[in-house]
């Protein structure tokens, strides 16, 4: 059986294929309890604190509701209120709250940060977001896609736009899942070349494809699912104009998504630039499973939470 209590959550990459699966059928099953009414209250008494360096709707709230559902508190900590805002260390500050919590989750700009916290904590740590990975949205979006779908591998997920932490997590779990990846970036938005290297090897174990390259209709080209993201990531809102000429010719449209399976499945980890990345036809269509990832994020975190806590 697996066991993954004690473990952090700051990247797929670290989790064996059957531990990302057996976290979405979890998700799954706490979601089909919740919605029966039948409680289920294994983290009692614990609590989970969360530090934002950036804004949130979805991480934020998902978290304190899943944490409260699961018997457990959350803490809201924004970075601005707590020492590190004035200087503390990330180490001092993790050996401190590991005193007090049960688990941290942090949404923060470097990658290295949540390295850094999770080395120094004695609890675990779960990546809210960085600019490198984006894992609880990923994993929730999986757990879309195998609800919709019925099932995962040999599927073929298809991702337009900028080559950021959310295709990072996408693309990983793709490889461990064996779902073969399309990735359309304007050159130099491509992935980061080691995450791209680390991806490859596990699809290869997985008998997964991965395909990066420029052309939005050749990733499309009988795709599954077609997922994309804004141009402009958090901490990148100053490249906005410049971005909007680098990425005009990767909205997702109606013209685009001709070339997809008939019944593709459009994806968007929100919040979303309508008429951006997106048009309105088709983030708002019949194909949009955008309010349903949303939802998941409750349940898939809700999975990692009883899961590692
Ligand atoms: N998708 C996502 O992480 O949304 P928030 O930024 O609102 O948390
Ligand atoms: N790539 C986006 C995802 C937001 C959930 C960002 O980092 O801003």
């Amino acid at each position: 059986a697996v066991q993954l209590r004690g473990r952090d959550f700051i990247g797929l990459v670290d989790y064996a294929p059957e531990e990302i699966q057996y976290l979405i059928e979890l998700a799954v099953e706490l979601k089909r309890k919740h919605k029966a009414g039948e409680a289920y209250q294994p983290l009692k008494g614990k609590t989970l604190g969360m530090i934002f360096e950036k804004s949130s709707t979805r991480t934020r709230v998902s978290f304190e509701v899943g944490m409260y559902q699961l018997g457990g508190h959350a803490l809201f900590l924004s970075k601005n209120d707590l020492q590190i805002g004035r200087g503390e260390s990330i180490h001092d500050t993790a050996q401190t709250l590991s005193r007090y919590l049960d688990g941290i989750m942090i949404r923060t700009f470097a990658h290295r940060t949540v390295i850094e916290l999770a080395r120094a904590a004695t609890v675990p740590v779960i990546n809210g977001l960085t600019d490198l990975s984006h894992p609880c949205q990923a994993l929730a979006d999986y757990q879309t896609i195998y609800e919709k779908k019925g099932r995962l591998q040999g599927l073929k997920v298809a991702y337009i736009g900028d080559g950021n932490n959310m295709v990072h997590s996408l693309l990983m779990g793709a490889a461990k899942l064996g779902v073969n990846f399309a990735v359309a970036t304007p050159e130099g938005y491509e992935p980061d070349e080691e995450v791209l290297r680390q991806c490859k090897e596990s699809a290869a174990k997985a008998g997964a494809t991965i395909y990066v390259g420029a052309d939005p209709k050749e990733a499309v080209a009988d795709a599954d699912v077609i997922y994309t993201d804004v141009w402009a990531s958090m901490g990148f809102e100053a490249e906005q104009k410049e971005r909007e000429i680098a990425f005009k010719n990767y909205q997702v449209n109606d013209e685009l998504v001709k070339y997809a399976k008939k019944d593709f499945l459009f994806m968007h980890c929100l919040p979303a630039h309508r008429g951006e990345e997106v048009s309105e036809g088709v983030i708002d269509g019949p194909n949009s499973v955008i309010f349903d990832q949303a939802e998941n994020r409750l349940h898939a975190q809700k999975a990692v939470m009883a899961a590692i806590l």
